[in-house]
């Protein structure tokens, strides 16, 4: 009933619908529908009254909330299941505990704010109230558990994409699924799975977007490593047009991924990196060295060219040596 309501209204956005229309529209009362907008203007959503005319929406809150984001989804799956919070320890906590209760494929759990962000290798995360865009996808792919790294990879394109859709900022992606601008990281991405020996039970890719943190919020640490898409755009950013992007270019780059396998999305993560064809430093699992980025192979393994040949890493982290990034 909320969602139809916010849909007569955002449809005639700024002009009054009156209260009348709306309960013969939806067939309910009146009263129903005053309750509905008592809740709508708690949520932050300016809607005026008049006794004639009825309600104006005026303005919709900078929240993510699912009434907002469905609104603009084109997709088939992805995000047919928003969960949303306004507080959360970890959206990658909360997708895996709902993904163990059984959550469908493409759910997606989304926070304002994250007490207790996670970053890769242990590592926080930074995710302050309404600044960010800080989410998480469960997905449930039909394939087999050694292909579930590849997905980090497409989410890295798809974000990438996203973000030149929405804001026409081109940024790159670092190996293996850091997305930067001019240096400094703007996009995190930790992906966490449950799997069997051949069966993937489900994946949750946990996404972290610095939008409108400003130079002066960022904490000391965080300064001179990140950046945010308000910093870069000189303005503020629609975080539900950017969020409502991503989620439509994730489900259009998972069914490519099934329907024609994952040759086109390493291609496009190729020509969205800022790591090829630089000296890098590696720090694997268990070994340091130094080399240059040359390419990925097949299953996203970055190949350094090293004096003592040719290095797969599949795992750990890469600092470019040169200051050639944009
Ligand atoms: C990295 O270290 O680069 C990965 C950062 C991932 C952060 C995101 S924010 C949403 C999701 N929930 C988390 O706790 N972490 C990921």
């Amino acid at each position: 009933m909320r969602t139809k309501i916010l849909e007569l209204l955002r449809n005639r956005l700024g002009e009054y619908v009156s209260g009348e229309s709306i309960s013969q529209n939806l067939a309910v009362s009146r009263t129903a529908v005053w309750k509905h907008i008592q809740v709508l203007r708690q949520d932050g959503y300016v809607i005026e009254s008049h006794p004639k005319l009825g309600y104006c929406l005026k303005t919709i809150p900078d929240l993510l909330l699912p009434d907002e984001l469905i609104a603009n989804l084109q997709t088939r799956t992805i995000g047919k299941n928003i969960q949303y919070f306004t507080q959360v320890d970890s959206t990658n906590n909360m997708a895996k505990k709902i993904a163990l209760e059984g959550c469908p494929h493409g759910t997606i759990v989304i926070a304002e704010e994250q007490t207790l962000g996670k970053g890769r290798i242990s590592r926080g995360w930074y995710s302050p109230r309404r600044q960010g865009i800080w989410f998480s996808l469960v997905l449930r792919p039909p394939v087999n558990p050694q292909h579930a790294p590849k997905f980090t990879l497409l989410a890295a394109v798809a974000i990438c994409r996203a973000i030149h859709n929405a804001t026409g900022i081109k940024c790159g992606i670092k190996w293996p699924n850091d997305i930067l601008y001019a240096g400094k990281k703007v996009v995190g991405i930790l992906t966490e799975m449950s799997a069997e020996f051949d069966l993937i039970n489900y994946v949750v890719i946990g996404m972290g977007i610095d939008v409108n943190i400003s130079t002066e919020e960022f904490p000391p640490e965080l300064k001179d490593i990140a950046t945010s898409l308000k910093i870069i755009a000189a303005k503020k950013i629609d975080r539900i047009k950017l969020l409502t992007e991503i989620i439509n270019q994730l489900e259009l780059f998972y069914d490519m991924s099934l329907k024609q396998g994952f040759t086109k999305i390493l291609d496009l993560w190729r020509q969205m990196s800022c790591t090829l064809g630089q000296e890098v430093d590696v720090i694997g699992v268990e070994e340091k060295f130094k080399g240059k980025a040359i390419d990925i192979d097949d299953e996203g393994a970055l190949l350094v060219q090293t004096g003592a040949g040719l290095q797969r890493v599949i795992a750990g982290d890469v600092s470019i040596r040169t200051s050639s990034i944009d």
